[in-house]
């Protein structure tokens, strides 16, 4: 028999998602009446605007003729696609070129991806709450120890991210050379400010530490003030790596296509000290285990970069982020502690009575037949938290909310 790499099996439980959908199946099964609202995992719902779908549409028709026909890709992405992300980097006040932009079919992908350009002893930080990729990923990697009886990880640098903070890490105490930060925070939906961002720039570059910052949710973000990208801070360009999506950006969920910068300046170490590019590792990394996205998908990623493309996804964000603030204020009348929701398409709300986050479910489950997403399924931090996604048809969002107020809870 074939030995198995062990650590898979330190994996304190299933992922959290497919978890959350094998209860709701179970539920589905026995209750086939019961008219179910999921707002659990943040999966879009609204159809793919139009301008989009033609430029996929002539990818298609670029393929089906000889003239045109492409085969294998460049792996990084189509020339024509890395260079509109990094003019909309330059547009928000970020310096991000067109050869540093690698385009992927996932921020899922490329977060639990580019721990495997580190060493495997690296030090690593992560919020808590958290999304599980990050911490998953470098589990099966071998960088941590067993799971406690909370969930948390022998050997990981957990930063809780809490009411009582203002959902601000605290800088870790120990060196670590690994930082994931999300902002807009999936799952709590806060926001970053400058000067925490730039702390985190000053912390790792005294500390030679690279900041792993995803932005899946940048497009959410109302404020023009707050930071959208990691590159508007002074400095991050020699210590960040950034992740964008187009997922929750254009409606791309079940399209496929995100895209990761590794600026030319940002460097590790080897084991014998000197400086190493991770730019030219992500690259290698990349043009070994990807071989891209498609082109069709490519073409419509890239429309999404056009004053028509940008008209289209700021409508449907506008709608995504109605229902947030539907969600947010119709539990708070409720009684219920709310977060988030405001430049984030997540609500996290404390579950009311003393229950837990898995009891909370159950419970909205069962009387409520609406889906959520535990808090603590994010961490042990999230305990007795939970999050609603705003990814949902608004009649259902206002169904549920109304369901829910009804418990009284
Ligand atoms: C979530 O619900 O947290 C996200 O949909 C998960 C993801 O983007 O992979």
């Amino acid at each position: 028999m074939a030995k198995i790499n062990s650590n898979y099996q330190k994996l304190a439980a299933g992922y959290l998602f497919p978890e959350i959908g094998r209860r709701v199946s179970a539920f589905t099964a026995a209750n086939p009446d019961a008219k179910v609202i999921r707002l659990g995992i943040g999966d879009v719902v609204l159809p793919l605007p139009e301008v989009i779908r033609k430029a996929i549409d002539a990818g298609v028709e670029e393929l089906g003729q000889i003239s045109t026909f492409k085969g294998y890709g460049p792996e990084q992405g189509y020339e024509f696609l890395r260079q509109a992300i990094a003019d909309h980097f330059q547009s928000q006040g970020a310096d991000v070129a067109a050869d540093e932009v690698f385009v992927s079919d996932g921020s899922k992908c490329d977060t639990g991806n580019i721990q495997e350009i580190f060493s495997t002893d690296a030090a690593v930080a992560v919020t808590d709450p958290v999304y599980p990729v990050y911490v998953d990923t470098n589990v099966m990697a071998g960088r941590t120890g067993a799971a406690d009886a909370s969930g948390r990880y022998e050997g990981l640098v957990y930063m809780p991210c809490t009411v009582e903070n203002g959902f601000d890490p605290e800088l870790p105490s120990e060196h670590v050379d690994l930082i994931y930060l999300c902002s807009p925070n999936n799952p709590t939906g806060a926001v970053l400010s400058r000067e925490a961002l730039q702390k985190w720039v000053d912390y790792a570059k005294a500390n030679e530490a690279i900041i792993l910052f995803d932005s899946a949710y940048e497009a959410y973000i109302s404020d023009p003030s707050l930071v959208r990208s990691i590159y508007e801070i002074p400095g991050a360009r020699d210590v960040a790596i950034e992740f964008r999506s187009f997922s929750k950006t254009a409606g791309f969920t079940g399209v496929r296509c995100a895209y990761t910068v590794v600026p030319k300046t940002v460097m590790g170490r080897n084991e014998s000290g000197e400086l190493v590019s991770l730019h030219t590792l992500w690259s290698r990394r990349q043009t070994t285990k990807f071989n891209g996205v498609s082109y069709p998908i490519q073409k419509g990623a890239a429309a999404v970069f056009t004053p028509e493309g940008q008209a289209a996804i700021k409508e449907t964000i506008a709608y995504y982020m109605e229902n947030a603030r539907l969600i947010r204020e119709g539990l708070a009348e409720a009684g219920i502690a709310v977060y988030g929701g405001v430049h984030a398409p997540y609500i996290w709300l404390r579950a009311p009575g003393n229950i837990t986050s898995w009891e909370f479910f159950d419970l909205l489950l069962s009387k409520a037949h609406v889906v959520g997403t535990p808090g603590s399924g994010f961490g042990s931090s999230g305990e007795g938290y939970f999050r609603l996604s705003a990814f949902g048809v608004r009649e259902n969002v206002v169904e549920a909310v109304n369901r829910i107020k009804a418990l009284k809870l």
